[in-house]
Formats: structure tokens, sequence, C-alpha cells
């Protein structure tokens, strides 16, 4: 089964990514992650990447798609995959289907802009494995240490300072949406709406995917 996450920055797509990865045996990709892989690395791309990321841009299509491309082909994608932040705008969604990838299911989390404002200002990620907390909805066993790999003291996400979470925003609306739209004509969108708890909109995430297969 093939699933993409749409949703705005801070929506959620990467906490419901992880949790259906792991329920569904098939890998999470997010092209947010590798990214920030790429920026720690300090590679050329990576150094490139940064200038669009820390401004809340996207990342020109060439450099994402050349990314996926590479991603999609290794063994582990062979069952199915999740997409987690990609496509993110038109021409992103036509390469996947130009390269014949067939996607089964798109879920759009949907949260006001509002709400992800106020997560945002409280999201922690672990700079060593890149597992993502929130101080009050999903806080960390261990206080200020990552309780999944026991060693990064965790950090605020460059792209998550409040000027920073605005322009994110604004690119969402302006060149990520319209790919609802792309979508929904194909027949394939379902929306969840996101809940206040985690647990809740993990619940209704799965509860598309059960309605998805028993159709
Ligand atoms: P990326 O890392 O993909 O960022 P994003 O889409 O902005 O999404 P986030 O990771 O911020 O949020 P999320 O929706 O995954 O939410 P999360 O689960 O963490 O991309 C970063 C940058 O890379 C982009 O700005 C762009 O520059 C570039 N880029 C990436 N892909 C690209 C592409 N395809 N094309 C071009 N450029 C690209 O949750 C957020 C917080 O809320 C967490 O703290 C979480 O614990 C909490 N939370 C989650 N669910 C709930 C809930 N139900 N209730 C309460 N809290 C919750």
């Amino acid at each position: 089964m093939n699933i993409i996450f749409l949703g705005a920055p801070g929506a959620g797509k990467g906490t419901q990514a992880d949790n259906v990865s792991t329920e569904l045996n098939i890998p999470s990709i997010s092209t947010g992650v590798m990214l920030r892989e790429a920026v720690a690395d300090k590679t050329v791309m990576g150094l490139k990447a940064k200038e669009y990321m820390d401004k809340g841009a996207l990342v020109p299509d060439d450099v994402v798609i050349s990314i996926i491309k590479e991603r999609l082909v290794k063994p582990d994608c062979k069952n199915g995959f999740i997409l987690d932040g990609f496509p993110r705008t038109v021409p992103q969604a036509e390469y996947l289907e130009k390269s014949g990838v067939v996607i089964d299911l798109v879920i759009d989390i949907d949260v006001p802009d509002e709400k992800i404002i106020e997560r945002m200002s409280g999201r922690r990620v672990c700079p060593d494995c890149g597992a993502s907390y929130h101080v009050v909805y999903k806080p960390s066993k261990k206080g200020d240490m990552c309780d999944k790999c026991g060693k990064g003291k965790l950090i605020v996400r460059n792209d998550d300072k409040p000027e920073v979470v605005l322009s994110r925003l604004q690119t969402y609306h302006e060149q990520t949406k319209p790919l609802k739209d792309f979508y929904a004509k194909k027949g394939i969108l379902k929306t969840v709406i996101g809940q206040e708890e985690v647990a809740d909109t993990t619940n209704l995430t799965f509860e598309v995917i059960k309605n998805f297969k028993n159709s």
C-alpha cells in the first residue's frame, strides 16, 4: 500500500506516518528528515537546501525529486511506503505520476493555522536520531533528553522559530494546498481532522486506512 500524508507544517504528518509505518511494516519516507540529514552532513545539496529551509520556503523541485527518486528504488519500498512531506507542489505530484508510482491513498491531516502555531512552539526534536516530541502533547519520558535513542538533548528545530513558521504556513497555502484538489479529483483523498490528542488523530487515521482496505 502506498500512502501520502498531506497537511500543513506541524499538522502531525510525521507523527502519524511513524505510527502507520510501525503498524503496516512499511517505511515512512520524509523529505524533511532527509534534507535535514543532508544539512547536518554539510553536503553540497544540504547547504543549498538550508538556504530555503531557514526561510520557510520550499527546496527546488529538481532537488527533492532526485532525493525521492533514489529512495523509492530501495528494496524496503517493495511492499509499499508512506510519503511524509512529498509531494508538496503540483510538479512533484506530476513527477510521481509520470514515473508510474501508484498512490493508493492520500490522507490530509487538517489543522487550523492558529493550532499549528501553538504546536510548533512546543515541538522539540532529538538532534541525534530525529525523534520528535511536544512539551505538552507528547513529552519525552526523560525530560529534555530523547527517550528513543537515550543520547540526544532535545532542541527547537531551526525552522520552528515563530517568524519562519508563519512563512512556512504561507508557502503551504500557496503551493501545497492545491494538491488537495489534485488528489480529490482522482478520488483518493481522505481528510482526517487533527485532534487535540495525538492518540485521537491516530485512531481516525487507522479508521481511514481500515475503510480503504475494506472498500
Ligand atoms: P518537513 O520536515 O517535512 O516539515 P513540515 O511539512 O513543515 O512538517 P513538520 O515536520 O514541521 O510537521 P509534521 O506535519 O510532520 O508534524 P509533526 O508530526 O512533527 O520539511 C521541512 C522543510 O524541508 C520544508 O519547510 C521545506 O523547506 C523542505 N522540504 C521538505 N519536503 C519538501 C518537498 N517535498 N519539496 C520542497 N521542500 C521540501 O507534529 C508537529 C508537532 O505537533 C510535534 O511536536 C508533535 O508532537 C505535535 N503533535 C502532532 N500531532 C498532534 C496532535 N494530534 N495533538 C497535539 N500535538 C500534536
